[in-house]
């Protein structure tokens, strides 16, 4: 994972108008520390040519004494969560994947989903949200990114 990762998502939602975003996501390694990671994204405003900025979010991903996973990060739009997840490798492919344990500071969020899925300098990644509107886990987020740098901001 450690490298900066750029690409294109597309979002959506039942409540809200589909949108293309673009992508940058740093993963820093820290040997014998969680992974940090901050995702950049970009979007633009409508009849608007450039790409402004929209979700920005820093996190880290550790693993649990029984080896689960654990992501926690802290969103530009004042929200926090932690995610509990585990790793699974199918041939080529690494795949990480998050359920949602706490969510902060957001009257409207339920519960959350995201995976991961690694394979060569390819990344593809989902998120899904139950909101007080949805009631069930639909899909907010995919993207699809290539790895532009092998390493991250620690060692640039
Ligand atoms: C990763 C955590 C994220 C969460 C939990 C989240 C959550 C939400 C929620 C609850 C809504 C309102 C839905 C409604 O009105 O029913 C929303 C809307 C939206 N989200 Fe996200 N979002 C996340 C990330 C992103 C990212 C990375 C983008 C990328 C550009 C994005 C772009 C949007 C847009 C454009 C809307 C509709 C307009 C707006 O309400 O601002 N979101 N999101």
């Amino acid at each position: 994972m450690e490298g900066i990762w750029r690409g294109q998502g597309h979002g959506e939602f039942p409540t809200i108008d589909p949108f293309d975003y673009r992508e940058t996501l740093i993963f820093t390694r820290r040997d014998g520390l969680p992974l940090a990671y901050d995702q950049r994204t970009y979007k633009r405003n409508k009849g608007q040519i450039e790409f402004v900025t929209s979700h920005w979010e820093n996190g880290f991903i550790r693993i649990l004494e029984n080896e689960e996973l654990e992501l926690v990060n802290a969103q530009s739009g004042g929200r926090a969560e932690i995610l509990i997840g585990h790793i699974e490798k199918l041939n080529s492919l690494i795949r990480m994947s998050f359920v949602s344990k706490a969510l902060l500071n957001d009257k409207q969020v339920v519960s959350t989903a995201r995976t991961f899925e690694l394979k060569g300098d390819t990344l593809h990644c989902e998120m899904k949200m139950a909101t007080t509107k949805i009631d069930r886990l639909m899909q907010h987020l995919t993207s699809t990114l290539q790895k532009v740098a092998p390493y991250g901001i620690r060692k640039q």
